[in-house]
């Protein structure tokens, strides 16, 4: 083995130096951490290492042994590789090179099953572990993403000022907490992606709907969503749609997005997420048909026969097209609130069933700066968490049910709308229809106990008496 200069000089070694991992090494070799790098190519390290790394303290290990003969003891690695089976190669390449105490951290989108399952065997061992959420794609790694860290409290406060020092800053504060023990840190950044998805879903709908039915240009859609960044929609994702609509192709001129293939692709954790919520009894339509319509895009041969076949009215509004806009810049904010709530009300359960304990104001704080879901709308959020720690479910704040209220008209009016044009639109359906049964103190489904009652003798409650009944229906 030859021997690195820096020996148990790093305070920080990572694993994995792809896009995401080259950044946060830059990032924290910025923030003056000195931090020592390994790659499974070592020839990738090599590259880095001319290219990037410049004055930075951030030395290279060729291999895992002089790459952990780098750390100071006890040692800190971050893992940040392809979620799945390559974290438990790595991990098991790293274990005959480690001692207690040391600490590893994924930083990963892996499932939280897995991290459950990694926390626990490498406890065992004596070791520490953390899975951490970590938000913000490559420019967030780069210069501040926002962190949800889930371990043992003695990691975290091992880590905490470099976590703290390399997050996104919102108002003063860092965008990472201690959210709690075991797999919570990933199982926040799942729903973090869940909600992703739906807030997508939704913006691609009011491209739709702006598109088709009020024949806007990429021009006239880049100046609607700079416009709604400019208010209440404040938010990253709306702020890179309007940004996307104003790139051309360089080769035809044309808008960039109108040459991009219509089938969106998908890495698992928005379904994960509808996964979970429905094995938790949680209702999460936003995030439900956001996965289904990116798997429904999948079937592009099956739509364009369909397109021939299956024919709808005009898509044309024939109304006052700035009023629509206006209307649903109204509907926008208020499927978003819906969206989130959904999203909120999953960890709030979640952290009943797998005992996280977690704060939900601390999950919006974090979601506030560096985030791919940062919103303005995210200050009110958690406002509400603070006023009322367990608020079951957003739509009871009394300030956030305002807002809804607010808009209904709108959100009712572009369901409507979406309907008779045939455009589809299922997440601002899903966003009325999940407000519609919140709102109803009675719901249809006495109905349905009294059919599963009549084919299955599954009983049923009544409202007038205690106990189960049974009734033999047939003979009525
Ligand atoms: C983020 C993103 C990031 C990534 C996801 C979603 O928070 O920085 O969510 O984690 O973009 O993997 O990707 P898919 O759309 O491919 O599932």
């Amino acid at each position: 083995m030859a021997v690195p200069s820096g020996i148990g000089s790093c305070g920080l070694g990572l694993v994995g130096l792809g896009v995401m991992g080259q950044n946060l090494a830059l990032n924290l070799g910025d923030r003056g951490f000195s931090v020592a790098v390994f790659n499974r190519t070592p020839e990738k390290t090599r590259q880095f290492m001319e290219r990037e790394v410049s004055w930075r303290d951030i030395r290279p290990g060729y291999t895992l042994e002089e790459f952990v003969v780098l750390l100071r003891r006890p040692r800190t690695i971050l893992i940040l590789i392809a979620a799945g089976p390559p974290v438990n190669a790595v991990i098991e390449d790293l274990l005959p090179l480690l001692a207690p105490r040391d600490l590893l951290i994924d930083g990963g989108n892996s499932h939280f099953s897995d991290t459950n399952y990694r926390g626990r065997v490498l406890t065992e061992k004596g070791l520490l572990f953390m899975g951490l959420g970590i938000s913000g794609g490559a420019k967030g790694a780069r210069f501040g993403p926002s962190l949800m860290p889930g371990s043992p409290p003695e990691a975290y406060e091992r880590v905490r000022p470099l976590l703290e020092a390399i997050a996104a800053q919102k108002d003063g504060e860092p965008c990472v907490a201690y959210l709690g023990k075991g797999s919570v840190g990933h199982y926040v950044k799942m729903v973090h992606n869940g909600v992703e998805y739906g807030l997508m879903q939704l913006l691609a709908e009011t491209y739709d709907l702006m598109k088709r039915g009020l024949g806007l240009t990429a021009a006239d859609l880049a100046a609607v969503y700079a416009d709604w960044n400019q208010g209440p929609l404040h938010s990253y994702l709306v702020e890179i749609t309007a940004k996307i609509f104003r790139h051309l192709d360089e080769a035809t001129g044309l808008p960039l997005v109108e040459l991009i293939q219509d089938r969106a692709g998908q890495k698992g954790s928005g379904m994960w997420t509808t996964w979970d919520a429905m094995d938790l009894k949680v209702p999460t339509p936003n995030i439900d048909v956001a996965v289904a319509m990116r798997d429904l895009s999948g079937y592009k041969h099956e739509r364009e026969e369909a397109a021939h076949l299956l024919h709808g009215p005009p898509a044309q509004y024939k109304g006052d097209r700035g009023r629509f806009v206006a209307h649903l810049e109204q509907a926008l904010y208020a499927a978003m609130i819906m969206t989130y709530t959904q999203g909120l009300a999953l960890l709030r359960r979640a952290s009943e069933a797998y005992g996280y304990n977690l704060s939900l104001e601390a999950v919006v704080r974090v979601w506030r700066g560096g985030c791919i879901i940062r919103a303005a709308m995210l200050d009110e959020l958690r406002g509400a968490f603070l006023a009322q720690p367990g608020l079951p479910n957003l739509l009871l704040d009394p300030g956030l049910s305002k807002e809804v209220l607010s808009r209904q008209k709108s959100l009712r009016k572009v369901v409507g709308v979406a309907a008779t044009l045939g455009v589809p639109a299922p997440g601002f359906m899903a966003a009325l229809a999940y407000f519609d049964a919140y709102r109803s103190a009675s719901l249809p489904t006495n109905l349905i106990q009294a059919q599963r009652d009549f084919f299955g003798a599954h009983t049923y409650e009544r409202v007038d008496k205690p106990e189960v009944f049974h009734t033999e229906w047939e003979d009525d």
